[in-house]
């Protein structure tokens, strides 16, 4: 069967990433089922033979109105689709979608009509804020990593940046490779609007947001960028309940060993070490 990767070497490799990232949240236990979901904004990629592709579904709603994705293309996971089985075969368990002129629905382009996530309100609720912002981020990846929606059961570590000073103190590569730390947004439906109104809300000041007793979702320059971010911040979530198991309460690294890692790295000081 022909596909829309054929002979478009850039967009193939773009969706080969979010194949090899589906892998990696199989393996890793956090992609039970169909757990989680991808978005990347593959507009850069698109040529004129793709722009007149026809509608292969009807005019599907998003439920929003997003004024900054008008006329751009995401390649989608499916909804119900298993990252294991997107790992293999990425566009039978995925779809490219165009963001029709209206700004608030879309129709999928290719290569069959498979349903796009029904996380898709957040996805394009973010990648909408990020092209406003003028940002290179081209990737959301939403998923279900273990230790950390087990902390998130707690209520003392949902306040402004408890978890992410916590978890920046757990092992200096957090702090160098997650800088802005962690968002959290309390729990809301998943799918619901309310959802995605209140991670928009929070992306603007993290690249990743804990959704309460839900999972994690990231954005990224690209697939690998935004998995990255999560991986570094469940291996301190990890290393916390490692300790904990052990039955002492982990020391943390100091507020000034934090603040050498900052200065050394120059990493931006928007969180309180
Ligand atoms: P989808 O199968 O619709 O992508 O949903 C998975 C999920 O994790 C919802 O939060
Ligand atoms: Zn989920």
């Amino acid at each position: 069967m022909n596909s829309i990767l054929d002979s478009r070497p850039a967009l193939k490799a773009a969706v080969d990433d979010v194949a090899e990232v589906a892998g990696y949240l199989w393996q890793k236990g956090w992609a039970e089922r169909n757990g989680g979901n991808i978005t990347v904004n593959i507009t850069e990629h698109v040529d004129d033979a793709i722009r007149h592709m026809p509608a292969i579904s009807e005019v599907i709603p998003i439920g929003t109105t997003l004024p900054h994705i008008k006329g751009c293309y995401f390649y989608c996971k499916g909804t119900g689709k298993r990252m294991r089985d997107m790992a293999r075969w990425p566009m039978q368990n995925g779809s490219i979608i165009r963001i029709l002129d209206d700004c608030a629905s879309y129709v999928i382009i290719a290569d069959q009509p498979v349903m796009p996530t029904s996380e898709l309100p957040s996805h394009l609720s973010m990648h909408d804020y990020l092209i406003s912002t003028g940002s290179k981020y081209k990737a959301s990846v939403h998923t279900h990593p273990i230790e950390l929606v087990a902390m998130s059961h707690n209520p003392a570590f949902l306040g402004k940046d408890v978890l992410t000073r916590i978890l920046w103190s757990m092992i200096p590569e957090t702090l160098a490779f997650a800088p802005l730390g962690l968002g959290v947004v309390p729990y809301a439906l998943p799918g619901s609007v309310k959802l995605a109104e209140a991670t928009l809300e929070q992306i603007k000041d993290y690249d990743v947001v804990l959704w309460e007793k839900h999972g994690i979702t990231a954005v990224g320059q690209d697939v690998m960028d935004a998995f990255d971010q999560i991986d570094v911040l469940n291996k301190a979530a990890t290393i916390y309940l490692r300790a904990k198991s052990m039955g002492f309460e982990p020391d943390g690294m100091t507020d000034e060993a934090m603040k050498e890692v900052q200065d050394v790295f120059h990493l931006p000081k928007t969180r309180p070490c």
